[in-house]
């Protein structure tokens, strides 16, 4: 995109524009085409929202956040947007004490760690929350130290049978990189451990150069974040956490399950290695426990503090009650320059269309949220909030998080989705190489163009699919990030490596863009239920490998899942005859409350809020997706158990899936039985 490419279309845009005015009256397509041309796209903009964003540390809660909040309203105002804050009162936590103190051997003088980060040239670092886990336990606690590589439930199994370290009464030293952190402190804890500090291992963020010479984490560099494993406010599970609403006490929420009942501490890796050299394990094997004594202390405080969700609305024309959702989060644990702004992009280009006259058929809703590094917080609120109302009337929901990072495509979704995202990527350049589409570089990338699916906890989708029931779709640009939730997360970085021109930015606003438009804008929903049941079959396949030779049957999923198949080829076929717009509309509904149907009033047992029986976290790591989340867990439950109850029940939630998806398909054909 040189300079004299981008006049020229300035020039020559208007004109056509105005000669395909004078001879259509339909001229949806042609917006299309128009936002994603060179004149729409620009990434002097979309740097300075992103420079204007992350100038200051904004962690939730804060004075900055807030003002942040403020420059998005008022971007989404001078936007042409409807725009409101949606405010709620919410439990959050802040350090308030920590110490870590090292004794390596009964003789040696202890080590008191630091847990500073060392500053990069950065005129606010000083304005950073000290290093800590967001609704960690205080406490003072201490014992010899265990190592247990990235604290999986296979790694504490190991520990266990293989190695014979008995893990109760120590402090856990584990890194970071393969599960969720909340779940390494609950494996601990599960284990008998008192504390738990997690480090970022060299090996796995870092090589011999670092931030700001190169992208890695430098050796003071700590990742923070929180280690609760619930969604949304913790004292308000299921409801939406509203000025005086009813809360849980503290006592409840450590009953919830998804607090944790041990003290933890991010670490850096530097602080890290000097805890490993004092530690022995059999045969030079890394292990433990000690003869190093770790002393932890965190103390934290919890508030009720007021967080802000910015709402930007643009009115369908044609159907203003049928919803396209976009979100993405605006708190972060420090700059959160990785964190994404598309939002004000995508929002000044919806307004450069406008201007020229677009309208969207269906609302397009613009979320900014808050309290998403906490648990989720502000889409898991406003989604219980208005649950009815989404549930009747959402099309879509589609989330940035890390928008960018680096190179290459990324994208999970609903598999309905599938498609159309294929077809938005087909319709932009690669910003690491314009001779082809994003498309063409997905596929031809180690990931072969394979679409994630939306289960795990990771981000601001998560309420939206697996509480209601949304069709979803999430996406990123560039796939490691080695400053992950450091303070080194800031503009400099995002300047140097993550995106050097932001022509990475403007192309994930257009693909992001382009398929927010086709959702708001065509006839027809753009569906394919078809990819759902392929989609469904392969889960089938991989869930048959975990039967362990019991008598489980699947035939009946299977059929269901045929059944649904035949649907979504019936409702391809009826809407190239359909006409009237009573017709197309109440085809549409079929096409959007067929997910719906895939969730389960009761939802998953023992963890009820989790409704949709397809997609849901794993139970281990709430950063991994699951498919039949319900049948996972009893799997688990059985191979733990080998009764015949156990494995009658797994039968029971396959069952129960094989209904959701007859209901779904029933939902497509749009017939009673
Ligand atoms: C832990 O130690 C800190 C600092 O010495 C102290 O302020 C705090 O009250 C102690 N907490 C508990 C639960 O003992
Ligand atoms: C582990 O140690 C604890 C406390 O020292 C003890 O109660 C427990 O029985 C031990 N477990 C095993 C399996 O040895
Ligand atoms: C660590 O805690 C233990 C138990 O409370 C205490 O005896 C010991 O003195 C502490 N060590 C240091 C270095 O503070
Ligand atoms: C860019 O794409 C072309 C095909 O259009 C391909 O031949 C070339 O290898 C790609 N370059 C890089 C650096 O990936
Ligand atoms: C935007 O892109 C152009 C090249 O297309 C580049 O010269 C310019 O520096 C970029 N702007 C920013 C803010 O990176």
């Amino acid at each position: 995109m040189s300079k004299p490419r981008t006049t020229l279309a300035i020039l020559i845009i208007p004109l056509s524009y105005i000669i395909f005015f004078l001879f259509t009256t339909s001229p949806k397509p042609y917006y299309h085409t128009l936002f994603l041309s060179s004149s729409f796209s620009n990434n002097a903009s979309i740097s300075l929202h992103l420079h204007t964003l992350t100038r200051r540390p904004h962690i939730a809660g804060s004075l900055a956040n807030a003002e942040a909040a403020t420059h998005v309203l008022s971007t989404f105002t001078s936007s042409s947007l409807k725009s409101h804050i949606v405010t709620y009162h919410v439990s959050l936590t802040y350090p308030i004490h920590r110490s870590l103190i090292l004794t390596p051997t009964q003789s040696s003088k202890p080590i008191t760690f630091n847990l500073k980060q060392e500053p990069e040239n950065n005129p606010y670092a000083n304005e950073v929350t000290p290093t800590f886990h967001a609704y960690a336990k205080s406490g003072n606690v201490s014992g010899l130290v265990v190592y247990a590589n990235y604290g999986t439930v296979e790694d504490f199994v190991r520990l266990r049978d293989e190695l014979s370290v008995n893990v109760t009464g120590s402090i856990v030293i584990a890194r970071y990189g393969k599960i969720f952190r909340g779940d390494i402190v609950k494996n601990a804890y599960k284990e008998g451990a008192l504390g738990v500090v997690i480090y970022t291992d060299k090996r796995d963020y870092s090589g011999d150069e670092w931030f700001p010479v190169s992208r890695s984490m430098p050796p003071s560099g700590v990742q923070v974040g929180t280690v609760y494993n619930g969604l949304g406010d913790p004292t308000t599970p299921g409801w939406a956490s509203v000025d005086g609403c009813e809360r849980l006490s503290e006592e409840e929420v450590e009953l919830s399950g998804d607090a944790m009942l041990i003290p933890s501490l991010p670490i850096s890796a530097e602080d890290g290695e000097v805890i490993l050299k004092s530690i022995v394990g059999d045969d030079g094997d890394l292990v433990g426990p000690g003869p190093g004594i770790l002393n932890l202390s965190y103390v934290g405080e919890t508030v009720i503090a007021k967080i802000e969700n910015v709402i930007g609305v643009i009115q369908g024309e044609e159907e203003p009650d049928r919803y396209v959702i976009l979100g993405n989060h605006r708190d972060a644990w420090t700059f959160g320059a990785v964190d994404p702004n598309s939002g004000t992009a995508i929002a000044e280009r919806f307004d450069k269309l406008q201007k020229i006259g677009w309208k969207p058929r269906r609302t397009i809703i613009l979320c900014n949220w808050d309290a998403e590094e906490y648990a989720l917080i502000g889409s898991t609120e406003w989604v219980e909030d208005n649950r009815e109302m989404l549930s009747s009337r959402a099309v879509a929901y589609l989330n940035v998080d890390c928008a960018v990072s680096g190179p290459g495509f990324y994208a999970s979704a609903t598999p309905q989705l599938d498609e159309l995202i294929k077809l938005a990527a087909q319709e932009v350049r690669d910003p690491d190489n314009t001779t082809q589409t994003i498309y063409d570089s997905w596929i031809g990338s180690s990931n072969s163009g394979v679409i994630g699916r939306l289960g795990g906890g990771g981000s601001d989708y998560a309420s939206f699919v697996q509480h209601v029931g949304v069709p979803a779709v999430d996406m990123r640009f560039g796939k490691d990030y080695p400053v992950y939730h450091s303070m080194y997360d800031d503009f400099t970085w995002m300047e140097k490596f993550g995106d050097p021109m932001f022509h990475r930015h403007v192309a994930m606003a257009s693909v992001f863009g382009l398929v927010a438009l086709r959702l708001a804008d065509e006839e027809f929903l753009p569906f394919n239920y078809i990819s759902y049941a392929s989609e469904l079959k392969k889960s089938v396949k991989d869930l048959e490998k975990e039967k362990l030779g019991h008598d489980i049957d699947v035939s009946q999923l299977l059929k269901a899942i045929e059944d649904l198949s035949t649907a979504a080829q019936a409702i391809n076929t009826e809407k190239q005859a359909i006409k009237g717009v009573l017709k197309v509309r109440e085809l549409n509904d079929r096409l959007m409350m067929a997910e719906r149907a895939l969730t389960d009033r009761d939802g998953l047992s023992e963890r009820p809020w989790y409704k949709h029986l397809i997609y849901g976290p794993s139970k281990y790591n709430d950063y991994g997706t699951k498919s039949f989340p319900g049948v996972d867990d009893a799997i688990d439950n059985a191979k733990k158990l080998n009764t015949k109850a156990s494995w009658e029940n797994v039968q029971h939630q396959i069952w129960r899936v094989s209904r959701a998806i007859k209901h779904a398909s029933l939902v497509l054909k749009g017939d009673l039985t």
